[in-house]
């Protein structure tokens, strides 16, 4: 893996030209012009704003999530009095996101917060859901962090997803999962990101700024591996051996879609869409890696897939539909949008 080691090492004995002492040349935005913290593009308001409207809800959620169950409630699921002040601490931590963005944006042209609607009625499956949604967030930033115009933004909010990341890592770890089974944190496109967090909003104040990213018909993994129920062996701790993985390769995923033209998302007011033509492939976003299995269709908008047996194929991760199978690498991952007929859904492995 190192044969490159001794050309490394003469090089570091060369001469370096050097643009003034101790600055190697080249980098971008190291002079002295005062950087601007402000979205220099369409696509850096489109992208800032989808990430505000994401903070927005992991600020209602964790307070939801605080509020709606008891002491005794979070006490039964081994979520300690500790433990619900880091989540109270995780709330101010969105505060300060949603500050950040929001100041970055332009107070005036800034997203507001919006009603959201959950899909738990458990402290398990509270601790779940939000391990998903902030597996989501993160990645949802990381797919467009480097395509920003505005880097001196992409610095910011590159500081706040770090503790986003945090937070996943610390849900898995309520749920009593491996905490982070993977070497890489895949990235995804906005309309993905888009996708799965717009059914949870539904209703914003007059006048919120309207993303222009996709709404993709809903994906639904019907037998998809749950956290929640596998209670025995994964009480809260920094860690643990697994016995059972949640899933492996070989698992059968059953699959339904929707079909295109479904309003979802704030007020009803966008409408889920596809570029793509008939559904081939299933492909998986995880770690570093797009990979494909073959769709198998059942019947209208019902089919199945395998499991690949990848390595990579660990932690929570993206499936979605797709017509074709492109090569996609990290940082063109939204060369699949087009290609997608539904999805992503997450799915859960490790
Ligand atoms: C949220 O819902 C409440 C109660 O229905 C409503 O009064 C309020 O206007 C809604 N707020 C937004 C931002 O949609
Ligand atoms: C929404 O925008 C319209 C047109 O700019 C304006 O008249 C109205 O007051 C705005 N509403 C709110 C709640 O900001
Ligand atoms: C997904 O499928 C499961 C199992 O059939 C069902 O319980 C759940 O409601 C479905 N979710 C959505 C969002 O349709
Ligand atoms: C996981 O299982 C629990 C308990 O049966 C259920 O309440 C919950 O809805 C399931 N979660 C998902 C995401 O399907
Ligand atoms: C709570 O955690 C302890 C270990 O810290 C474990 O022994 C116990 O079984 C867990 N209780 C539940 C309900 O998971
Ligand atoms: C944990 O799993 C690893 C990898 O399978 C294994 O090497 C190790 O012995 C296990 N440790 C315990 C305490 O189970
Ligand atoms: C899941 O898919 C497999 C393989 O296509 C199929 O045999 C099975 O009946 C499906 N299960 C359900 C619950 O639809
Ligand atoms: C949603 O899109 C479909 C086509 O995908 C179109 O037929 C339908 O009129 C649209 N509905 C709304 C409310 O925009
Ligand atoms: C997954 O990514 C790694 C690192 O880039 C690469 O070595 C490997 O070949 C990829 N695997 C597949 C199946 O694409
Ligand atoms: C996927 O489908 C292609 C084309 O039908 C076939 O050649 C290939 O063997 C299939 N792969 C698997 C793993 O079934
Ligand atoms: C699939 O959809 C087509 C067109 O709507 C319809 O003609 C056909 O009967 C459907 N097939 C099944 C198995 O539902
Ligand atoms: C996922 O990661 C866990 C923890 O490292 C490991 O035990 C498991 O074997 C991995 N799964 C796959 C499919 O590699």
């Amino acid at each position: 893996m190192f044969p490159l080691t001794a050309t490394i090492v003469l090089a570091a004995l060369a001469p370096i030209a050097l643009a003034a002492p101790y600055v190697p040349k080249g980098g971008l935005g190291t002079n002295s012009t005062p950087p601007v913290y402000h979205p220099l593009s369409d696509f850096d308001v489109q992208s800032l704003s989808l990430a505000l409207y994401q903070e927005y809800i992991e600020l209602d959620l964790f307070h939801y999530g605080l509020a709606k169950f008891s002491t005794d409630e979070f006490d039964a699921a081994n979520i300690t009095a500790e433990d619900r002040f880091l989540l109270e601490f995780m709330a101010d931590q969105e505060v300060g996101h949603a500050n950040l963005i929001t100041n970055i944006l332009g107070p005036d042209s800034a997203p507001k917060q919006c009603n959201y609607s959950y899909p738990f009625e458990t402290v398990r499956d509270f601790i779940d859901f939000s391990q998903k949604l902030t597996r989501f967030g993160e990645s949802g930033v990381y797919g467009f962090l480097e395509h920003l115009d505005s880097r001196a933004s992409a610095n910011l909010l590159l500081e706040s997803i770090a503790t986003e990341g945090r937070q996943q890592m610390i849900f898995r770890q309520f749920e009593g999962l491996f905490p982070m089974p993977v070497y890489f944190i895949p990235g995804i496109t906005q309309s993905m990101a888009w996708t799965l967090l717009a059914p949870y909003i539904v209703s914003c104040p007059e006048n919120n700024t309207v993303l222009a990213w996709q709404n993709f018909p809903g994906l639904n993994i019907t037998n998809n591996p749950n956290a929640s129920t596998l209670m025995s062996d994964n009480y809260a701790a920094i860690t643990h051996n697994r016995s059972t993985p949640l899933s492996q390769p070989g698992n059968t995923l059953n699959l339904t879609w929707e079909a295109p033209g479904k309003n979802v998302g704030p007020n009803n007011m966008y409408n889920t869409s596809t570029n793509a033509g008939e559904g081939k492939y299933v492909a998986w976003i995880s770690q570093l890696n797009t990979t494909y299995t073959n769709l198998t269709v059942l019947s209208n908008n019902t089919g199945s897939t395998i499991q690949p047996d990848e390595s990579f194929i660990n932690g929570t991760m993206f499936v979605m539909i797709t017509d074709d199978n492109p090569v996609i690498t990290p940082f063109n991952v939204s060369m699949l949008n087009d290609h997608i007929v539904a999805g992503p859904a997450l799915y859960q492995s490790g």
